[in-house]
């Protein structure tokens, strides 16, 4: 049996009922940073016709994502890639996908892991393609929540690397990378599902 996250199996459904109508119709999904592959498996038993491509660079989830890859057994779970976002791109990355999901990364790892994984969604992202972060930010119009100020402190104490990001300035970086804010959506728990688009690029007709 795999191990399960007890945050994403709280965390799966919201961000579901958020994606799903979002994410077309045999959409091609990149997910950086699975963890434990919770939200591979749940999207892919919900959208058998998507195309999702787990990955991390941590072993024990990397061994993890497997198991929930093999009980699976459908097409839309694709082969899990053992990968960092600081690493170059392996053959099956270096294509375009409709969107990219991230959950629960760019707080807990530097901030130049966010830039990097801000300059893969430039080059990844389909025309009109979605990028989804989610996590507890640091927001500009509100005050931080105690128990979010409290994880900050915490993360900062294992490695002052770590912290939950400005909003504001992860907005400014992805503007930087072509990459434009459409939506900051609350979530449970003082978290939030932030939207980001990419560029539509309409070619000239003949
Ligand atoms: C808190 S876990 C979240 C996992 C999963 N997305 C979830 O929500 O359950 C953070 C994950 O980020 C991954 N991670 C850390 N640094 C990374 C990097 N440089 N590139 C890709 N993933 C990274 C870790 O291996 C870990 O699985």
């Amino acid at each position: 049996m795999p191990s399960l996250s007890p945050a994403a199996e709280r965390n799966k459904g919201p961000i579901f009922e958020i994606l799903n109508p979002l994410l077309p119709t045999g959409a091609q999904v990149m997910e950086v940073a699975s963890g434990t592959g919770q939200h591979a498996d749940y999207f892919c038993e919900k959208r058998p016709d998507l195309r999702w491509q787990p990955s991390d660079p941590d072993q024990a989830s990397f061994e993890n994502i497997m198991e929930f890859y093999r009980a699976r057994k459908s097409e839309a779970f694709q082969e899990p890639i053992r990968w960092s976002v600081f690493d170059p791109l392996p053959e099956p990355l270096q294509r375009s996908f409709d969107a990219v999901v991230n959950i629960n990364m760019i707080h807990i790892s530097p901030w130049e892991a966010c830039l990097a994984l801000l300059d893969h969604c430039k080059i990844w992202l389909a025309s009109g393609g979605l990028l989804h972060l989610y996590g507890p930010f640091i927001l500009g119009d509100r005050p931080t929540a105690a128990s979010n100020l409290a994880f900050h402190q915490s993360l900062q104490a294992r490695d002052p690397r770590w912290g939950l990001r400005e909003l504001d300035q992860v907005v400014a970086a992805a503007a930087t990378r072509g990459l434009l804010w459409k939506k900051t959506i609350d979530m449970p728990a003082n978290n939030v599902s932030v939207l980001f688009s990419a560029p539509r690029r309409d070619f000239p007709s003949r």
